[in-house]
């Protein structure tokens, strides 16, 4: 073969090599192969000498337009190589500021605190002040001074949650009316919102932590007839509409005392299987009274001069009642199932 042919055939070669090739590495490799000093085009011009001199200048014109033809190649490939290369880089990294956000649902106050904040919320615009009491208490605070009899059910063992120094939880609120009067004169119209504890098995209506809102008023010549304007009041701000009765009953520390209960707001009375009046088409709501003469002189007051009423409200059960839940568990389960409907 004539040099003229081979460098013909190099240069068709080495164009249809750099076609097929796709690193920039390989084209390189390739350029060195062909065009470096030890490459093939350098090999097929040592055959020069052989040909006759009169064509050796077109020879010599015909490897440089190869080289050239070839440099070319090499480079449009090179920058073809690196523009789909910075391509796909933009394609993979690219960000759609389109696409909608994930997002992050918002938390919410859980139903057992929109009850109590909406409770406190309306005695303090009737103009009730909120006290903080302790949750530990001694036998004093919770029974003794509210007048529960040594041999009360209430303080059997089986009740009441005792710490190893002689103190115990709170079973309800009432005891923080005991530090607020020992240190306070009246007029006093205070609510105590908090946790209380009792050793209950943990079943759809019991819970071993729980908590309620006391209430109390203390002045001169306080009414029963006073303390159930105010009941009712606060049972219609909160539940809306709805038939307040009440009822004798009985607490140590009240006198007389009554139990409240509120139409079922779920089946107004006509529903015998109500799930949740069980029929009865009332619901016990709360615990009140009158304040029995025997705390009054346990604090120091003398109950000639200054009466009073106290109730208690358990905020679980204002919730539950509220939103027609039957177990007072699923307060406490974090299921989110049942959260996310409030
Ligand atoms: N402390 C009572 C209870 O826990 C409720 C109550 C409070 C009753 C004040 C009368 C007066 O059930």
């Amino acid at each position: 073969m004539s040099v003229a042919a081979e460098i013909d055939a190099l240069e068709t070669r080495s164009l249809a090599a750099i076609a097929d090739l796709s690193s920039e590495a390989d084209l390189e490799r390739l350029r060195v192969e062909v065009l470096g000093r030890k490459g093939a085009l350098t090999a097929i011009l040592r055959g020069l000498k052989d040909a006759p001199p009169a064509e050796r200048p077109a020879i010599g014109e015909r490897a440089n337009t190869a080289k050239r033809a070839i440099e070319d190649g090499l480079e449009r490939a090179l920058g073809e190589l690196r523009a789909r290369h910075a391509a796909e880089r933009l394609a993979a990294e690219r960000v759609d500021v389109t696409v909608p956000a994930r997002g992050w649902p918002p938390g919410h106050r859980h139903p057992l605190r929109t009850a109590t904040e909406d409770a406190v919320d309306i005695f303090e615009r009737m103009g009730f002040e909120v006290w903080d009491g302790p949750e530990i208490e001694d036998d004093e605070h919770n029974f003794e001074a509210l007048n529960f009899p040594p041999d009360h059910p209430a303080r059997d063992m089986q009740d009441t949650f005792l710490l190893p120094d002689g103190k115990l939880l709170r079973t309800h609120c009432t005891p923080s009316q005991i530090h607020v009067m020992r240190t306070r004169k009246p007029p006093l119209a205070i609510i105590t919102p908090g946790t209380t504890y009792r050793r209950d098995v943990h079943d759809m209506t019991h819970a071993p932590m729980f908590h309620q809102i006391d209430c109390f008023l203390v002045d001169e010549a306080v009414s029963f007839a006073e303390m159930k304007g105010l009941l009712t009041e606060f049972l219609t701000a909160f539940f809306g509409d709805v038939p307040v009765r009440f009822r004798a009953s009985f607490f140590p520390f009240v006198e007389p005392g009554a139990e409240v209960d509120i139409g079922c707001a779920v089946c107004r009375g006509s529903d015998p299987a109500c799930r949740v009046c069980k029929g009865a088409g009332w619901l016990e709501i709360l615990g009140a009274g009158m304040i029995h003469p025997n705390v009054l002189r346990a604090v120091g007051y003398d109950p000639e001069a200054v009466s009073g009423f106290a109730f208690g409200v358990g905020l679980e059960r204002l919730a539950m009642l509220r939103h027609a839940i039957d177990d007072i568990r699923l307060l406490t389960e974090n299921d989110l199932r049942f959260l996310r409907q409030f």
